[in-house]
C-alpha cells in the first residue's frame, strides 16, 4: 500500500526542507478549522507526496467509513459496538439512532443531569456530612483518568469549583497521598469506571470507601458512579440517583465528553464544560465536510503515515509549549497507541507493515533542557508535534508567554535547518585551530531536515481543547481506517490482566512460583525475600 510513496521518499529524502519554503509552500502546507491551524510546511511531504497520501484515504473508503461511524453502524467490529462519542458532543445536531432508537435524548438528560449534579457542588447546595464539598477525588483509570485529569489540568485556569484530584494507580501510595490532607466528610469520591471491574480502580474504591466511614463520611451522600453497568454500580453500594450512565458505544479512552468528565464540569463549571463539547463538535463538523486538502484530521493523519510508515520513523514526540497541556502527552498515549497498536487488520491477518508509532512527550520548554539533544543530534530521526498559543492566561506575565512561544518557534526552525560544519567552523574560530577545531566543530554539527508540525491557536480555552481532542481522536480514526485496523477494541491488554490474577496467589505466598518460568520465579523470591 506505502510502495510508491517509499519509492518517492526515497527520492526526495535527502532534498533540503528550507530549499522550498518559501510564503507558497507555507500556505499551501497549512490549514485551519475554527482557530486551530495546522502547520505541516516544515516537512519532507511535497505535492507529489500529498496527492498520492489523499489518494490512500480514497482507496481505502474513509468517506464512507466516517459517515458509518457517525451514522451508528457497528464499526467496532471485534466487540459488534457502535463507535459514537461525537453523539455526546452533538449538542445541536439531529437525531443518532443506534439499533433503531434515537439516542440523542438520553445523551442530553443525562448531561442535564450532570449539569445539576456539578452546580449543586459547586454552590455548595449538596453538602457532604461535614458542610460543603471542598475536594473531588476521581478514582479511575486509561480512559477512566487520563481524559478527565488532562482536561482539568489544561484548563485550570477556568477552574472555580471544588479542588479536584485524581487517583488510578493500584499503587498504594497513589490513593494514600492524595486522600492524606482530605477531610472525609467533605470530600466527593466519583468511582469513574466504564466497566466497574477494573481491579485498580474497584481496589482504590473499596479504601476510598473505608477511610470515609472511618473519618465520618456519608458514604451514601458522598460516592458517585461513572459507569455502563448499573448493576455493579448497586452491589457497590451507590444509590442509582448518583450514577451518571453511558453505553458501550462510548470507548474507555474517547470518555471524557459524557459522565466520564464529571469531574473536569465540577471544576470548571457545566457552561464552560459545554464550550468544550461545542469545540468537539465544531471539530466533528468540519470532519465531515472539509476536502481532504483542508481537511485539519485528516492532514493530521496523512503526516503521521507518511512519519511512520513511510519514512519509517518510529516514534512521535507531542511537545505542547503549554503547560496546563502537560498531560496531554499521557492522554494521547492512550488514545493513539491503545487505538492503533494493532498486529492484525480487520481480517485478522497479520498486518504487512507497522501500526501506529510511540506516541511520547513533555511540555516545553521543559523537555529542551533534558531529551532534546537526542532529537536534535541523535542518529534517529523522531519527527514533533509542536503546539503553541498566541497568549496564556495570566496578561501581566505576556512577557513570559512571549519567551515560550518565541522557544517553540526556534526549535521547528532549529530541527528542519540545522547547523554545517563549516557553520560550526565558523562559530569557533579564534577558538581552535587546526585538528582541534575539527574535532570540536563536528560535535557541534546539526544534521537538521528533521520534519515538525506546529498546531497554533488564539487561546487554550474550553471551545480549543475540545477542538484539539476531537481532532485527535479523528486523526486516530483515519489513521487506522488506513492501515485496515480496529482501532476501537484493546485485547492486547488481556493478557497481563490475566497473569496478574494468575499471580495474586504467588506473590501472597498461597502458591508455589514453580509453574512460572525461572526469571518469574527468581522475581519473586527476591521480593518476598525482601518482605513482599
Ligand atoms: O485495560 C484497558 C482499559 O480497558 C482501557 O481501555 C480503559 O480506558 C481502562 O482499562 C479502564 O477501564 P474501565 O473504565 O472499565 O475501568
Amino acid at each position: 500500500m506505502f510502495a510508491d510513496l517509499r519509492k518517492h521518499y526515497a527520492a526526495i529524502k535527502d532534498r533540503r526542507i528550507e530549499a522550498t519554503l518559501d510564503a507558497d509552500r507555507a500556505a499551501a502546507f497549512a490549514a485551519q478549522a475554527g482557530d486551530l491551524r495546522l502547520d505541516f510546511a516544515k516537512t519532507q511531504i511535497d505535492d507529489r507526496a500529498l496527492s498520492q497520501l489523499i489518494d490512500l484515504l480514497e482507496r481505502t473508503g474513509v468517506a464512507d467509513k466516517r459517515e458509518a461511524m457517525f451514522s451508528g453502524a457497528a464499526i467496532n467490529d471485534t466487540e459488534g459496538r457502535a463507535v459514537l462519542h461525537t453523539a455526546l458532543r452533538n449538542l445541536d445536531g439531529g437525531a443518532v439512532t443506534v439499533d433503531g432508537q434515537d439516542i440523542m435524548t438520553e445523551v442530553r438528560a443525562t448531561l442535564d443531569r450532570m449539569a445539576d449534579f456539578a452546580t449543586s457542588m459547586r454552590d455548595g447546595s449538596y453538602a457532604g456530612q461535614g458542610g460543603a464539598i471542598t475536594d473531588v477525588v476521581n478514582i479511575g483509570i486509561g480512559g477512566s483518568d487520563l481524559g478527565p485529569k488532562m482536561g482539568t489540568l489544561a484548563l485550570a485556569p477556568y477552574h472555580d469549583g471544588p479542588r479536584c484530584h485524581f487517583v488510578s494507580n493500584v499503587d498504594p501510595a497513589d490513593i494514600a497521598q492524595t486522600l492524606r490532607g482530605l477531610d472525609p466528610t467533605t470530600t466527593l469520591v466519583i468511582v469513574a469506571s466504564k466497566t466497574f471491574t477494573t481491579i485498580e480502580t474497584m481496589t482504590n474504591a473499596r479504601t476510598a470507601k473505608a477511610w470515609m466511614s472511618e473519618g465520618g463520611g456519608d458514604v451514601g451522600r458522598q460516592f458517585v458512579a461513572l459507569s455502563t453497568a448499573a448493576d455493579k454500580t448497586a452491589d457497590f453500594g451507590i444509590d442509582p440517583a448518583r450514577v451518571f450512565g453511558f453505553a458501550d458505544w462510548v470507548g474507555g479512552r474517547y470518555s471524557m465528553w459524557g459522565p466520564i468528565g464529571l469531574s473536569l464540569m465540577i471544576a470548571i463549571g457545566p457552561d464552560a464544560f459545554r464550550a468544550f463539547l461545542r469545540g468537539g463538535q465544531a471539530m466533528d463538523l468540519h470532519f465531515r465536510s472539509a476536502p481532504w486538502r483542508e481537511n485539519l484530521p485528516a492532514l493530521l493523519a496523512l503526516v503521521g503515515l507518511w512519519h511512520n510508515q513511510v519514512c519509517d520513523h518510529a516514534t512521535r514526540a507531542v511537545l505542547p509549549y503549554d503547560n496546563n497541556l502537560s498531560r496531554l502527552p499521557a492522554y494521547l498515549q492512550q488514545l493513539e497507541m491503545e487505538s492503533n497498536g494493532k498486529g492484525v487488520s480487520l481480517d485478522g491477518v497479520p498486518l504487512p507493515f507497522n501500526s501506529g508509532p510511540v506516541v511520547w512527550g513533555e511540555p516545553g520548554t521543559n523537555g529542551q533542557h533534558a531529551f532534546y539533544q537526542l532529537i536534535h543530534q541523535g542518529t534517529r530521526v523522531v519527527p514533533c508535534e509542536f503546539l503553541v498559543a498566541a497568549r496564556g492566561h495570566d496578561d501581566t506575565l505576556h512577557h513570559q508567554h512571549r519567551l515560550l512561544a518565541a522557544n517553540c518557534l526556534a526549535q521547528s526552525e532549529a530541527l528542519m535547518k540545522g547547523r554545517t560544519l563549516e557553520e560550526a567552523k565558523k562559530k569557533l574560530a579564534g577558538k581552535f585551530d587546526g585538528a582541534a577545531l575539527d574535532r570540536q566543530a563536528a560535535h557541534r554539527v546539526f544534521p537538521g531536515n528533521r520534519p515538525s508540525i506546529t498546531l497554533t491557536y488564539p487561546q487554550l480555552t474550553p471551545e480549543v481543547l475540545g477542538m484539539l481532542v476531537a481532532l485527535y481522536e479523528h486523526r486516530v480514526f483515519v489513521e487506522g481506517v488506513v492501515l485496515g485496523i480496529n482501532s476501537y477494541d484493546q485485547w492486547g491488554v488481556e493478557l497481563g490482566k490475566e497473569l496478574a490474577t494468575s499471580l495474586q496467589p504467588v506473590v501472597k505466598g498461597e502458591k508455589p512460583a514453580t509453574d512460572k518460568d525461572g526469571s518469574t520465579a527468581a522475581l519473586v523470591g527476591f521480593l518476598q525475600g525482601h518482605g513482599l
